[in-house]
């Protein structure tokens, strides 16, 4: 039996499984109480409030103001990191440094790609499994459309367009990461301010675009949320147009056949997309993978390189629409540019 804790008990934490709306398991606490193998058995957060609260919901026992205290303490096996970017990097190596095995943290990995560099080196040089939660690459849908994209089955990829909100290191980044789940790996990027804001002043709407290797064109745009909330990707091969739409929980596919209306055209029509939606429990899955890791000794499929990968995006990103739109070539091995606190 593998012993977890949490520390901050936010809403990715503990909270969003309190919305009598969500379908599916939302937190990592939810998460590490429905799966097989594992003990919830610590929380930490320095809103006493919330250790009450969700100590009780979730019957654990170990309540704890000072994260540090309950590392002393615990004797855990597996840790998630819900706080703050900023605080990421000083958790991770104390949790480390108190014998964990797995670190799962959230995104973005860190604030800056200096600390990111010094999560993984941490990780690496210590035997630790570092998962990140860029939750999508855990659905089985998301596994399947990179395969159907990756071996060809769509014929050529022409064009893919994106919509997003609530700000590019917060819902961008997530963006970033299934684009170069399903794509492969970035050549540059190019950014601009966008004209629809962000919730957060510190954390900016960007719209712009992506040049993969492959050559691939992915373009951005981002939404204002106080409006609607969006996370949609279209994408337009040689056989069909796919569309992952409502935060990755749905897709529709339309197959390219003769235009019913011109002789001489090929049009999109409706059909049954090419994968099966499954279970859509990311977090459920992204536990059961966490524990699949360990006990196999696997890497996992979003490791803390995959979340390096996806805040040098962001990075590259502002890094372009603070210097005129220019275009800002990948891989960023560094990067003066911070990630505020929220
Ligand atoms: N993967 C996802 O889909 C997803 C969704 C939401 C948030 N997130 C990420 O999760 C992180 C947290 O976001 P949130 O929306 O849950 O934030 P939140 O503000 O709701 O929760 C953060 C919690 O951490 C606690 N905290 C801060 N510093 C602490 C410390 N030193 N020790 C103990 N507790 C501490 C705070 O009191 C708070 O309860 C962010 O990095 C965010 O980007 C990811």
């Amino acid at each position: 039996m593998y012993r977890a804790a949490i520390v901050g008990c936010g809403r990715i934490g503990c909270g969003f499984d309190d919305d009598p709306r969500r379908e599916h398991v939302s937190t990592h606490a939810g998460a590490y109480v429905r799966t097989p193998g594992v003990e919830l058995v610590a929380l930490s957060d320095v809103d006493a409030a919330k250790l009450d609260r969700y100590g009780d919901k979730f019957q654990v026992q170990g309540r704890y103001l000072d994260y540090q205290e309950m590392l002393r303490r615990e004797a855990l096996d597996i840790l998630s990191v819900c706080t703050w970017s900023p605080t990421h990097r000083q958790i991770l190596e104390d949790a480390v440094a108190a014998g964990v095995k797995a670190v799962f943290c959230e995104k973005p990995i860190a604030e800056s790609l200096e600390a990111a560099d010094a999560m993984v080196r941490c990780c690496t040089h210590a035997g630790v499994l570092l998962m990140i939660n860029c939750q999508r690459r855990f659905d089985s849908m998301h596994q399947q459309l990179a395969e159907l994209l990756q071996d060809g089955r769509l014929g050529k990829v022409q064009q893919v367009t994106c919509y997003y909100s609530g700000g590019v290191a917060n819902n961008g980044g997530h963006l970033f990461d299934v684009l170069r789940f399903l794509f492969g790996e970035v050549a540059w990027v190019q950014g601009t301010l966008s004209e629809n804001p962000s919730p957060n002043p510190d954390d900016p709407n960007l719209d712009g675009c992506m040049k993969f290797r492959s050559g691939l064109l992915a373009v951005v745009q981002a939404c204002d949320s106080s409006q609607f909330s969006v996370f949609e990707l279209n994408i337009l091969a040689a056989r069909g147009r796919l569309a992952i739409r409502r935060f990755g929980l749905e897709v529709q596919f339309e197959e390219v056949r003769q235009s019913e209306q011109f002789s001489e055209d090929r049009d999109f029509y409706p059909a049954a997309p090419p994968v099966e939606l499954g279970s859509q429990e990311f977090m459920l899955q992204a536990v059961a993978h966490l524990v699949d890791c360990l006990q196999h000794r696997r890497k996992p499929i979003c490791s803390g390189e995959d979340g390096r990968r996806a805040l040098e995006l962001i990075m590259g990103m502002l890094t372009s629409a603070h210097d005129g739109s220019r275009r800002v070539s990948m891989p960023l091995l560094s990067s003066p540019v911070v990630i505020p606190s929220r």
